[in-house]
């Protein structure tokens, strides 16, 4: 197979928000940026935040960063790092305004200035008052925020490769990346990017679980070639369950719901959250709220036939608030739920949502690892952004409209940090001569493959694997046979077979490789969940239900080769302010 090699200055793995800040940041300061995208860029994932991006502006409650910060933290039951979490928090309102001067239409106040809706686990005061932090464009905040960065990279030259897929991570014998192996979808065609900064910035792995609010697309193609070329994954027992997906189809629900006065209900009419969170009630934490909802269903109190879902009633809101407000949940209940909103409840269940791990990076979006020294270092030339990547500024559980505020601050931070660094490096290192080798042989295999198992069989006992060994709730003997049985998979994996080999309708070989990535997500996953005995934020053990500080304030480390963990300290010391010690976590 004979494989074009082309060179740039940075690589961009991902158009979502992330990738497009980055790129943004780096073709407006000059440099030649490729950015490889699945889809066409506005239809990244991104495209699908509904609720909003947090930041401290005040608009409607009083509000400061420190408050954002606080809870953040608690948000993250004291898994986040808290240096990264100033870093984050403070930047809020510049990169809000910054969008906003980019052209994005965010909703306003009658005084003109950006609308702010309350979301859960957001306070004044430090655990005070609920707080109106989060920034939104009606109930499509991601859709506007990816359209305006697109506009803007057009303009600043970005080079876009559409409906390409990123395929391996390439390294030198020192442990560089070098740049990366890609396939153009329509095609087969393979390409070598060569480049001085390679960015992942690829989104989630989501379709690991049977229910997930995640697109198609969401693979975890970044973390499948970062694992295969011995970069650890972190965290990845921290999965978060939003609460509200559509019943049996998955379908996100904004939290924006209750953020403007929607509730849950159980099958006797009774608002449930008001026993489990007496103050936030149904804007506590989304790992508290999915707990609940879980509880509520085990316990019979499930609505419908089957006694398997609730209710989220918003009737009440009244036509104006949800025509104007939340125009596109009433559209997606309609489509989904067969319900209008406006005159019934939507039926809805807790919903594999948000990957909390993921690649680990420092706040300057360099991916940070066990290298060529030390235990900790960056890699040369290699940095993550977004839910790839695990900062760690959500720990165990992320608050709702941060992770488009993620996005954007660390996109930003990372696109400043490689113009720094590649004035450094002003030179392309020389590229091993076995750089594709790994692609080849992966390619090679699918080609050649024969009384292989279908790919959709074999992902689809993944998923169900997945769902039911280390859902909402977890213990020791489930997860136990889980890591047993998702190991079988794996090995399934290596043996599938694609059927239609022709170059014609290449989805097959897409899925293939797709597979070959969600499968690490969810080893990396299970193994993780399996050793990590206690609870904390959305990793629920009913065997050990209590957090453990003494021994589990930690990060979790998982290594592919040999499926071996490691742990690292989390990072108490925030930049500039006292740390928030780790205490009880009420809501
Ligand atoms: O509920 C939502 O609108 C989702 C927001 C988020 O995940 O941050």
């Amino acid at each position: 197979m004979t494989i074009t090699k082309r060179k740039f200055d940075v690589v961009i793995v991902g158009a979502g928000g992330a990738g497009m800040r980055a790129a943004l940041q780096l073709s407006e300061a000059g440099l030649k940026v490729a950015v490889l995208s699945k889809v066409f860029p506005t239809r990244s994932h991104t495209v699908s935040a509904q609720g909003g991006i947090a930041a401290s502006l005040g608009n409607v409650t009083e509000d400061n960063w420190h408050w954002h910060m606080y809870d953040t933290v608690k948000g993250s039951d004291y898994l986040g790092d808290q240096d990264a979490i100033e870093f984050m928090c403070r930047q809020a309102n510049e990169v809000v305004y910054e969008l906003e001067h980019f052209g994005m239409p965010f909703d306003r106040l009658e005084n003109g200035k950006i609308y702010q809706r309350p979301f859960g686990g957001q306070s004044q005061n430090f655990g005070g008052e609920q707080a109106t932090r989060s920034c939104a464009a009606a109930d499509r905040t991601g859709h506007a925020m990816l359209h305006t960065l697109y506009q803007r990279n057009i303009s600043a030259n970005t080079q876009f490769f559409v409906e390409w897929m990123g395929l391996d991570l390439i390294r030198d014998d020192q442990g560089d990346v070098l740049g990366v192996t890609a396939l153009e979808m329509e095609t087969g065609k393979v390409m070598l990017l060569q480049a001085r900064a390679t960015l992942f910035a690829t989104g989630g792995g989501g379709r690991i679980f049977q229910a997930s609010t995640n697109a198609f697309i969401n693979t975890g193609d970044g973390l499948g070639m970062a694992a295969r070329a011995g970069i650890p994954l972190q965290d990845m027992e921290f999965w978060q369950f939003h609460p509200t997906g559509v019943h049996s189809a998955g379908v996100l629900i904004s939290e924006a719901v209750r953020g403007e006065g929607g509730y849950l209900t159980n099958k006797n009419g009774e608002r449930f959250m008001e026993r489990y969170a007496p103050n936030a009630k149904d804007l506590a934490s989304r790992d508290v709220v999915s707990r609940a909802m879980t509880i509520e269903i085990n316990e019979g109190r499930g609505c419908g036939k089957a006694a398997d879902h609730l209710l989220l009633k918003l009737d009440h809101l009244g036509a104006d608030v949800i025509k104007s407000r939340l125009p596109g949940i009433r559209e997606l209940a309609i489509k989904f739920a067969h319900v209008d909103p406006i005159n019934g409840p939507i039926p809805v269940v807790p919903t594999a949502h948000y990957m909390m791990g993921g690649i680990p990076t420092n706040r300057h979006s360099q991916v940070v690892t066990p290298y060529k020294t030390g235990p900790e270092e960056v890699v040369a030339g290699f940095y993550a952004v977004g839910e790839c990547a695990c900062v760690s500024v959500h720990g165990a559980n992320r608050l709702g409209t941060n992770s488009l505020l993620d996005i954007v601050v660390f996109g930003r931070a990372a696109g400043m940090q490689v113009i720094k660094d590649l004035k450094k490096a002003p030179h392309h290192k020389a590229l091993p001569t076995d750089a594709a080798d790994k692609t080849l042989a992966r390619l090679s295999r699918l080609n050649n493959q024969k009384d292989g198992e279908s790919v959709a069989q074999v992902r689809d006992t993944m998923k169900r694997t997945m769902q039911t060994y280390c859902g909402v709730f977890r213990m020791a003997d489930i997860l136990k046979q889980g890591v047993a049985k998702i190991n079988e998979v794996a090995e399934r994996v290596a043996n599938t077979e694609i059927e239609d080999k022709s170059q014609v309708f290449n989805t097959a070989r897409i899925e293939a490789l797709e597979l070959d990535n969600l499968i690490e997500v969810a080893l990396a996953t299970m193994v993780s969940a399996e050793a990590r005995v206690e609870s904390r934020g959305a990793h629920a053990r009913d065997d050990f239900s209590e957090r453990d500080d003494e021994n589990w304030l930690k990060h979790t480390l998982y290594f592919r080769d040999g499926k071996r963990l490691d742990y690292k300290p989390v990072r108490l010391k925030p930049l500039t302010v006292a740390s928030f010690p780790p205490k009880p976590r009420t809501y």
